[in-house]
């Protein structure tokens, strides 16, 4: 298993790229099922859970080819429905695929995820919508196994606006003849993105953006090339790393209005941030604590709230973070406490007394974000910080190692 050792402290300079966004590719590259026609992908991050996804694809019967920074699908040779444990079990984003293969075969058979590191993490909002739809579903031997004759055109409303649903929910309903609505959808960009990448191959999908997403059912999809958005948790990542280390650094390549709320905290804390369309700007700045809940889209994302505990670690005074989202979402916190971080931890809540200077330790990631945390708070200390597990790391952020080094960290993986 591969570590990282990160020595510290380090003030960041110059400008990163962000990469496109996993969370959007994911459930692009599933909606490649839907269409028997080529669909040319750009600069797909080079990512564990994206190569997950193809392979599943592959693994369907899709043919996959690469030519620079374009990768090409072809799903007209789809010769399976079923989504076996073996790949399903190491990302949960798998289920993706049920509503794409319920449209474009009526049959789905895809391995239950199971828990994972951050929580229960249910399907039933999935499930039991799919069946408001008219598929009939049914669990067995850890399988979820689904058919429909006809999709049917349905007004469904989510009891909780749940990203993966409605991504789940409007891959399920492109073809369904007639109009098919769905109400307290998710917010989140991804969806938009999702949303768009259709609508560019064909599908007639209105209310984009808002709470209330209608898709009128087309025949067929053609032929499209499509770049999916920047990636927000990634940029919001070097954001929160620049101002726990001092430093003043570009990131470019991200819709800063898709981090607004974001931005708005942190000013408020006192940071110094420059925002264009693309690009997010910021600067030394002295910050002090705050108050956060994490949120359904547009409000705070609980997959940055690991790092703005690394981050409230550096300032001074106390800050109180609400995880909303998911339970069991604070794994971070006794690997920063390893650090010498003043964090308490009551239900929901993380307080934290920021302020004092971290040492560095031996610690290790546990998921995806908390890892992301780990490096800002690793960051600003002073020593080496040895980083275990960083596969968790290589499920989500693209050349780590290879941008935090040339914004000036010192950061280098050892393969073991
Ligand atoms: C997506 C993101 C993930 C992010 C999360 C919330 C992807 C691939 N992953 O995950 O990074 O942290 O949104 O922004 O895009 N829930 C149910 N039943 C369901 C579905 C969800 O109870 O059927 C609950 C979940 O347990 C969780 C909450 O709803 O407590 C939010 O989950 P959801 O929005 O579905 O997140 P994901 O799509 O899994």
């Amino acid at each position: 298993m591969d570590k990282l050792i990160i020595t510290g402290p380090c003030t960041l300079s110059g400008s990163v790229r962000i990469s496109r966004a996993k969370n959007a590719y994911l459930p692009i590259l599933a909606a490649v099922l839907l269409s028997n026609k080529p669909i040319h992908l750009k600069n797909i991050p080079e990512l564990q859970d994206i190569k997950t996804m193809i392979k599943l694809l592959s693994n369907l019967g899709v043919q996959v080819s690469k030519n620079g920074n374009i990768t090409t699908f072809d799903a007209s040779t789809l010769n399976s429905h079923e989504a076996t444990y073996d790949l399903v079990k190491t990302m949960r984003a798998s289920i993706f695929v049920l509503g794409p293969l319920l449209a474009r075969l009526g049959k789905a058979k895809v391995s239950l995820p199971g828990g994972c590191a951050i929580g229960t993490r249910p399907i039933d909002l999935h499930l039991t919508n799919l069946e408001k739809l008219g598929c009939e579903i049914s669990l067995h031997a850890g399988y979820v196994e689904a058919h429909v004759k006809k999709m049917l055109p349905t007004s469904l409303t989510l009891a909780f606006p749940s990203v993966g649903a409605t991504e789940n929910l409007i891959m399920a309903s492109v073809f369904t003849e007639g109009v098919t609505t769905i109400d307290n959808s998710a917010l989140e960009p991804e969806i938009d993105d999702l949303a768009h990448f259709l609508n560019a191959m064909g599908a007639k999908i209105t209310g984009i953006g808002t709470q209330k997403i209608v898709i009128e059912g087309v025949k067929s999809f053609k032929e499209v090339t499509y770049e999916a958005i920047g990636d927000r948790i990634e940029a919001a990542t070097y954001l929160m790393a620049a101002l726990a280390t001092g430093s003043n650094i570009t990131i470019e390549g991200v819709k800063s209005r898709h981090l607004q709320f974001v931005i708005d905290v942190l000013k408020k804390m006192g940071a110094k941030i420059e925002t264009t369309e693309d690009t997010i700007q910021v600067f030394k700045s002295e910050l002090t604590g705050c108050q956060i809940d994490t949120a359904p889209f547009p409000g705070f994302p609980t997959d940055a709230q690991a790092q703005m505990i690394a981050l409230c670690t550096q300032v001074k005074g106390i800050s109180v973070i609400t995880e909303n989202i998911f339970e069991n979402r604070f794994m971070h916190v006794p690997e920063l406490i390893r650090l010498g971080a003043d964090i308490t931890l009551k239900g929901k809540l993380a307080i934290i007394e920021g302020g004092a200077p971290l040492s560095a330790a031996p610690i290790m990631c546990t998921d995806l974000r908390a890892s992301a945390a780990l490096i800002i708070a690793a960051l600003t200390t002073t020593g080496d910080t040895e980083l275990q597990r960083v596969y968790h790391l290589d499920r989500g952020y693209e050349k780590l190692e290879e941008k935090f080094s040339q914004l000036g960290a010192k950061i280098k993986r050892v393969k073991e």
